[in-house]
Formats: C-alpha cells, structure tokens, sequence
C-alpha cells in the first residue's frame, strides 16, 4: 500500500488489494443514495452483476448490499485499534432518479425507489438509509457504535418545502472494531462554558474541593461563590449529599467523575458551517468537520518495530489566578463580544507520552478515505502531521485536488 497517494479506481476492488489491519483511522462520506450523479466514469459492475454508480441503484437493498461489501473491507484493513468515522445523509421517497442497468433491459434512471423486498419507499419519507446500513453493520458485521455525532449546518441549504423542516444536520456515525481503542479525547477538549463551571461548584466546600458536602457542613442550593459575588447563597430543606450528587452528575462517593481541569468533552453536536469550494465538486467536507477526527483517533507517533501507539500522560497543576473571569474571544466566531469563559481552579498539562522502550524510532499514523472526492481528509492529514491513503474513482476529482496543488492550497 503507497502511503500519501490517492489512488483512482473502485473503492472495493482497491481495498481488496491492501493488506489487514494497515489504517488507523477512516474518515469518509459516500455517495448517498438517490441523490446526486457522480458522472459516467464513475459506474462500475458489480459482484452481482449490476452496472452503475454506487447510490444510484434502483433498489435501497441493493445499495445497501453494495455498501456493505465496502464496509466489510474497511473493517478488515483497520487496526483493531482503529476508528471509523463515517459520514452519511439521507434522501426522501420520491426524489432524486435512480440510474444504472441491471443487464440488458433491467431496471433505469427515474424509476421509482424501491427499498427492502421491493416494496417503495413511501414518497416524502425519509429512507433512513443511512441508519439502516449501520444497524447492517453493527449486527452483520460486528462494528461497535460509538457515537452518532450530529454535524449540525448552521448555513444549511434553504429549502422551499413548506410541509416540513429544512434537513440542518447530517449524522457521523463514529465506530471500532474493539471495546478497547486508541483515543486521544485531550486532544480536542474545550473551554468550559461559565454554566458548567458553576454546575460544578455546586457542591464545592471550602474544605474539599471536590466536595459534594460533608457531614454536619452547611449545603448551598447552588454555587459556593462568595467570591463571585456578593449573592448569599441558603440552604434548600432536606437538601443532601446525595440529592446534590445526584442534580450535579460530576461526583460519586465524594470523587469527581469527570477530568474536569482537562477541558470539556465536545460533546456529539458539532456546530459547523460548510465551506465553500469553488471548484466542481458538490458535498465537500469542511476542514473543521475533519481536523478533529484526525486528532482524537489517529496518532501521531507509532513504534516502527512494536506497532503500539503513544498515549498522551497528563498532570494536574493549580492555575496561579483561579476563580478569574477572563474575556475570551472565539477566532471565527461573529459572537466574540461578551464571550466570558471562567478559569477553573485546576488545568492539565500534557507531560509525556507513552515510550515502548524499543527505541526503534516512530512514524506517523495512517488516515484512509476510500471516497476522496476533492481531497479535504487528505489534505488536513497531511496539516496535522499524518500520512493518508486515498481512492477516488473519478479522474475528473483527482484533478482537483491537483489544481488545489498548483495554487499551493494543498501541501502534498
Ligand atoms: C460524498 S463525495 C466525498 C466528498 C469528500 N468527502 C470531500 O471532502 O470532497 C463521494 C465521492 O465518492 C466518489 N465515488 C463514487 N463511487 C465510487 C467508487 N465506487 N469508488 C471510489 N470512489 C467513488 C465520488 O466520485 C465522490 O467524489
């Protein structure tokens, strides 16, 4: 397998041609079914004997089919360790064509769509089919389900239906081939957000900082903030420890359950705005979208001899000015004015990674996107300091990412 080239063919006749278990991490979106033409050289034949593009098939079931061949292969050329992030809209009963023949005189463009055992799929409903095709995955293929993350479209495309809302999000189905995985979730923390910051105050004494009230203590219904403000703070009846870990979700048994001083977990709705990329092609992805993915679950340094992935090592230090409101402005965001974030009291600094001891050197992870289109995982792989593999089928998009080159947007 050459690593940091695209190669151009059938995603599913390429992946067959890497070994096992050669990726770290898979980050793609498909062609969804019954929505866009990918053009002519981009209609393949099948195993089964039908010839078109994948997501123009005349049936859902056959698309799923289709796509499960590919996912089957994605999962053996994954490290066990690995994860797939995997990027799939949907489409509505009754719109967009079909396309493709099934042999001679078979089934063809604008037929209606059918899904499972050929019944239609009602028009104006939504045909689920990416849901469907990772329930297929998960119990046919053994593929865990992480997250459902919703990539929510703050600048989505108007919609001139009037019965119904304008489709905001598409899903990003995160899944592994094994309950242990490497994730680096420190690596794409946030800010904490003033409100969480006080929720987990709640609860905070002056004698344990964790703290969720201990016996005999007076118990605040809300923030132990004198030094906040001046607001005085008085006890709720029948207020107790329990109640307060309870209403709080941070502590069990006196312990914080969460990193709290390592930043926010994103959480699984990302607010981000496409991008707008001149050049032809449609359902590009946004570097942002990307950039994170790579991040968290494809590592940068990997032992050349042992193969095992450092792991980031964390201390937890006290800031010098705890409790300090500090204006901080969000880069890109139109909403910087006011934007108050409040230091807690503690932070983690990244200390070390992990060493094997071979002393044999590291290289970087491997980032694989079987449907390249114009090149953005590549791209941001390359930003972030890993190496890519690439398939796209279509000549006419490889040449995109090459114009990219010429005008020195992409450094590959
Ligand atoms: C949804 S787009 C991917 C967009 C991409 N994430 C980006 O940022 O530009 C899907 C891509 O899959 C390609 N494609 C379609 N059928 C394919 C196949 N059988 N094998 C490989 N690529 C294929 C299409 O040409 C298209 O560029």
């Amino acid at each position: 397998m050459k690593l940091n080239h695209i190669y151009q063919g059938h995603a599913l006749d390429v992946l067959r041609t890497f070994p096992d278990e050669c990726v770290d991490t898979i980050i793609t979106s498909c062609p969804y079914w019954g929505l866009r033409d990918y053009g002519d050289e981009t209609r393949v034949k099948w195993s089964d004997a039908w010839y078109g593009q994948l997501g123009l098939e005349p049936t859902l079931e056959l698309y799923l089919r289709h796509l499960l061949q590919i996912t089957q292969e994605l999962k053996r050329v994954l490290k066990k360790t690995g994860v797939l992030f995997w990027n799939h809209g949907d489409s509505y009963g009754g719109s967009g064509g079909s396309g493709g023949d099934y042999n001679a005189g078979g089934l063809r463009e604008g037929q209606t769509k059918v899904g499972k055992s050929g019944a239609g799929i009602q028009p104006k409903c939504l045909a689920l089919q990416n849901y469907r095709l990772i329930l297929r995955m998960i119990d046919d293929q053994g593929w865990i389900l992480r997250n459902d993350i919703k990539w929510v479209k703050p600048n989505h495309m108007p919609s001139s239906v009037k019965d119904r809302f304008a489709n905001g999000y598409e899903p990003v189905f995160m899944l592994v081939k094994n309950k242990k995985y490497w994730f680096d979730l420190d690596a794409v923390r946030e800010p904490h957000k003033l409100a969480s910051l006080e929720r987990l105050q709640r609860g905070i004494s002056d004698h344990h900082k964790y703290s969720a009230g201990a016996p005999g203590q007076t118990l605040h219904s809300g923030i132990n903030r004198p030094r906040l403000n001046k607001r005085k703070w008085s006890r709720v009846p029948g207020q107790d420890k329990q109640n307060i870990e309870k209403h709080s979700g941070y502590f069990r048994d006196n312990k914080c359950l969460v990193d709290f001083e390592k930043g926010k977990n994103p959480g699984d709705v990302w607010e981000i705005a496409t991008q707008p990329f001149s050049a032809a092609h449609f359902a590009t992805f946004p570097e942002k979208l990307v950039a994170p993915m790579i991040k968290c679950a494809c590592p940068e340094w990997i032992c050349k001899k042992c193969g095992k992935a450092r792991v980031r090592i964390t201390k937890k230090t006290k800031r010098d000015e705890p409790y300090t409101y500090q204006k901080v402005g969000i880069p890109g965001e139109s909403n910087q004015r006011g934007k108050r974030e409040r230091c807690g009291q503690y932070q983690a600094e990244t200390i070390g990674w992990t060493d094997c001891k071979c002393s044999a050197g590291w290289k970087q992870g491997i980032c694989l996107d079987p449907f390249m289109g114009s090149g953005t995982v590549a791209k941001v792989t390359r930003l972030i300091h890993r190496r890519y593999v690439a398939i796209e089928i279509s000549k006419k998009y490889i040449k995109i990412k090459d114009r990219r080159l010429a005008q020195g947007i992409f450094d590959f």
